[in-house]
């Protein structure tokens, strides 16, 4: 009988080697090389012969074809998804256990069907009863949507062979296995080994498949960077435990913009779209009038948003004072307190400062700087800012306020929820006209203080 050889994989990324290593040299995570049994079958023998059925092609003679889209029916994943499923196309749909990936995906299925067309949902995690309860709850019926509880992948394909749907959803890529290699499920070579097979799938029999993919507590999908390259379109499913609303985040689209992000509410009958997010994440604004306290018009792929930012400076008991930002980059903070201190000469030395944005979401753009500066200022001083203004800039070290892109979706959207005035980067041009609202362009941080800032009330 022939020796089983075995090779040690790393989890993380996907490096092989013939030993145990405690650190792996591609990614550099420590103790993530497990021990997986090398089958030099698979990777050789089982490779089938390819018939050269695309030779080379002058550019010239090259046919277009249409790309054919479904539509979900649910408009904020559309637009993630770069305007519905494309037809034969692989998409990742990677989150933490319990965001709502499965809910999401079964309401899906259901509008598809709504609109005739065949689902084959595959739950390799839920027993068929279990997707039943769920689907009862979400209102999802139809009897075009086969469920199908199955982990093994041969069988799965014969029944997409048989059925011929026009979406497959995996739940979860990790949870199936192929019986072409020995590994168990969820390890690197058989998520690999699975994700390529469905490809294959998808491409040859013109199916778009959705797999849903777990993310490991590291934040990668388990297993996962090796399938993010593979797969067509990966979405991301974020969202705080403690809060109900999630976000669709693309973060890889072979079809589409990967800057779009769509929002939506967790709730007793499963998610909805969330049409105005602004309203979402201004909800306590009105009544929180703190000083250190403004709202800045952020803008996550082609969408503006309004969100609030909260500072707070307080005399440290600490040697060294603490910077802590949530939500915000920390590195990006320390910035905009260096150039406060330099350019304004405001001594914040002996200050602990921490900087928040409400609602848990994440604002990564420098456009924030100038919101999070005039929070910062404000609690210091110790004045209300005018609840009325909505403000957007980027500060450079020496001060100076820099142009932000999408300016004018900006305006409009903070003009939409009610705003009166908006300070905004003088660099920026704007050739749309605006009523009722002021719009105050600053070149300066000091400007921006003396100008933006209109104390309402001494607090
Ligand atoms: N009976 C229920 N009533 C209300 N919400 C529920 C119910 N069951 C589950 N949920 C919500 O659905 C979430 C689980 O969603 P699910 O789609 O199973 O997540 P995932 O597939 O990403 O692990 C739970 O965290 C909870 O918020
Ligand atoms: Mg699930
Ligand atoms: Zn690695």
């Amino acid at each position: 009988m022939a020796k089983v050889k075995s090779k040690y994989v790393c989890q993380n990324c996907g490096y092989e080697t013939a030993g145990y290593l405690g650190k792996c040299p591609e990614c550099g995570s420590w103790g993530s090389f497990v021990e997986e049994i090398a089958d030099s079958s698979s990777e050789h023998k089982n490779l089938p012969v390819i018939e050269d059925i695309y030779p080379p092609q002058k550019l010239s003679e090259i046919e277009m074809d249409t790309e054919i889209r479904l539509s979900t029916n649910i408009s904020e994943f559309d637009r993630v998804l770069g305007g519905g499923i494309v037809q034969g196309s692989l998409v990742l749909i990677a989150g933490d256990p319990g965001i709502g990936k499965s809910t999401i995906l079964l309401q899906t299925s259901g509008e598809l069907c709504k609109n005739g067309k065949k689902v084959l949902y595959v739950s390799a995690e839920e027993s068929a009863s279990q997707v039943k309860l769920r689907a009862e709850r979400l209102s999802v019926k139809s009897d075009n949507l086969y469920i199908y509880p199955q982990t093994n992948l041969e069988l799965i394909k014969r029944n997409i062979d048989n059925l011929k749907p026009d979406l497959v959803i995996v739940d979860s890529i990790q949870a199936i296995y192929t019986s072409t290699i020995q590994s168990s499920a969820g390890s690197v070579s058989q998520i690999r080994e699975c994700c390529n097979s469905l490809m294959q799938v998808a491409k040859s029999q013109n199916v778009s498949i959705i797999v849903i993919g777990h993310v490991t507590k590291e934040g990668n999908i388990a297993g996962p960077k090796v399938l993010e390259h593979m797969v067509d379109t990966v979405i991301q499913f974020e969202g705080d435990k403690y809060k109900s609303y999630r976000i669709l985040r693309s973060i890889k689209n072979r079809f589409g913009n990967t800057s779009e992000v769509g929002i939506f509410e967790m709730g007793g009958n499963g998610l909805t779209e969330v049409i105005n997010p602004s309203q979402l994440f201004l909800k306590e604004y009105n009544q929180t009038q703190t000083p250190g306290s403004t709202i800045i018009v952020t803008s996550e792929g082609t969408r503006p948003l309004l969100v609030e930012i909260q500072a707070l400076v307080g005399t440290t008991p600490y040697p060294a004072p603490r910077r802590v930002a949530n939500g915000v980059d920390t590195g990006r903070v320390l910035q905009i307190l260096a150039v406060l201190e330099k350019r304004i000469g405001l001594n914040l030395s002996k200050q602990d400062v921490y900087v928040n944005v409400i609602g848990g979401i994440d604002v990564s753009e420098p456009a924030a700087d100038l919101g999070i500066a005039l929070a910062i200022v404000t609690c210091v001083r110790d004045v209300v800012f005018d609840l009325q203004t909505a403000i957007v800039g980027e500060i450079g070290l020496s001060g100076e306020i820099r142009a932000v892109n999408h300016i004018e979706k900006r305006i409009n959207e903070a003009q939409k929820l009610g705003f009166k005035r908006i300070i905004i980067p003088d660099a920026n041009d704007i050739q749309e006209k605006f009523e009722g609202i002021e719009i105050v362009k600053v070149k300066r941080i000091l400007e921006a203080i003396t100008r933006g800032v209109k104390p309402v009330k001494e607090a």
